[in-house]
């Protein structure tokens, strides 16, 4: 429809896509469709009670500060529970290091809004997360890629990358979205020995590190950093560290928080006071309500042991009933895992009729930040039921073997 705006946008606006996958999150609302799509938590796992009685508690005992504006920085006894964790995990951090955002997503939409000049170059992993993409798209960023493969970003390529000069280097090393693979040690160290030889600093992604359902746990590049600068328990700086409550709690609560010198946070802070003022102040109290005595620790089991039996049966389903030529990643923790088929394929294409079949997934190309992917997908396996994870990837096994096999 013709409207009195249709000349009046801004320019970045021109830059601004919608998401694939909000678009397919349209067809995936259907009752029927089984979706391996989103990258939405098992619903069955969210804490409902805890909640519901967190939200008496804080109504009773701190009703009016709940219900007040507050701190941009966010909830003190948030920050410090926090600052915490954050040192139970290897790095000494005060609250002046940290700030509660509206999920990670605005964490880095305030990151692109404060660092990105138009035409500055971010060294991104490819593929890599596409809402990042879109958060700095609108201030014009260009990308400079580096292929990943089963342990992560190529390291090896990383120093031509650096050549570029790009702003910063933006990094998944968790369970990687989309592909679900983990940056490897060694690759750890390498890309905090480059970044330094560089002089470039990082930013660390990390939404599903406490999602480990399998191996070790490798320590964040936040803390080999710290290390590398050879003054264990202290936080340097050269690396901002972002997680969220979204996939530890629940998304719909919008609580994240960033880790960076206290000079970022600040104007971080004055980015978002243009933007929300502060994250809600009542979300703030509930989650540290239901956070604050040991509970996140045990719910993460149970929320590992659920993810952990899902993606066993999707793996399953896969080994039994795909067309030789598709190959796929085995997560050792998070919520996706990536598939390949071969080069003739197209995702998107096979998309349209998998649809008609009543499953989704999505198709990899938009995760590649200068093009590429075609033949890929995207699978989440936390959202859907055993039951349904099973039913669905038989339907797309068949699909996959009349795109590969016709
Ligand atoms: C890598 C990555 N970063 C950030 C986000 C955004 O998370 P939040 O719900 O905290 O905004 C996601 C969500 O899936 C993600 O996968």
């Amino acid at each position: 429809m013709h409207t009195p705006w249709d000349h009046r946008y801004a320019q970045r606006t021109q830059r601004m896509g919608s998401s694939a996958i909000r678009e397919l999150l349209k067809f995936t609302e259907q009752p029927d469709m089984i979706s391996f799509a989103g990258g939405m938590p098992a619903p069955e796992v969210f804490p409902v009670q805890e909640f519901k009685e967190a939200c008496i508690r804080v109504l009773t005992d701190y009703g009016p500060t709940a219900l007040q504006y507050g701190a941009t920085e966010g909830y003190k006894p948030l920050l410090e529970m926090i600052a915490r964790h954050t040192h139970r995990y290897g790095i000494n951090v005060s609250i002046e290091n940290i700030m509660i955002t509206s999920g990670s997503q605005q964490a880095l939409d305030l990151l692109g809004k404060i660092f990105i000049n138009r035409g500055d170059r971010i060294l991104v992993e490819s593929p890599t997360y596409l809402g990042a993409m879109q958060a700095w798209n609108a201030y014009g960023a260009e990308y400079v890629a580096v292929p990943s493969d089963e342990n992560g970003m190529v390291t090896e390529e990383l120093e031509e990358a650096l050549r570029t000069g790009p702003k910063f280097i933006y990094v998944l090393p968790n369970f990687q979205n989309p592909t679900g693979v983990t940056l490897s040690m060694k690759r750890r160290h390498q890309l905090v020995e480059l970044a330094d030889r560089y002089g470039v600093p990082i930013i660390e992604d990390d939404p599903y590190g406490q999602l480990r359902f399998e191996g070790e746990h490798l320590p964040s590049v936040v803390v080999l950093d710290d290390q590398f600068r050879g003054n264990h328990n202290v936080y340097h700086g050269n690396v901002i560290y972002l997680s969220t409550f979204s996939k530890i709690l629940a998304p719909g609560i919008r609580l994240a928080w960033v880790i960076a010198p206290a000079e970022v946070i600040r104007k971080m802070v004055q980015a978002k006071q243009g933007i929300d003022l502060h994250t809600a102040t009542f979300n703030q109290i509930v989650a540290h309500e239901v956070g604050k005595s040991g509970f996140l620790d045990e719910h993460v089991k149970l929320i590992r042991e659920t993810y952990r039996t899902r993606r066993d049966v999707m793996l399953e389903v896969m080994e039994e009933t795909m067309p030789p030529g598709v190959n796929w990643t085995h997560p050792e923790g998070g919520l996706f895992l990536w598939a390949t088929m071969p080069p003739q394929c197209d995702a998107a294409q096979i998309l349209k009729l998998a649809i008609e079949q009543k499953v989704a997934f999505v198709p990899g190309a938009p995760f590649f930040p200068c093009g590429g992917g075609a033949n890929t997908m995207r699978l989440n396996f936390s959202n859907a039921t055993p039951e349904k994870i099973q039913e669905g990837m038989v339907r797309l096994a068949h699909l996959l073997q009349r795109a590969v096999c016709p």
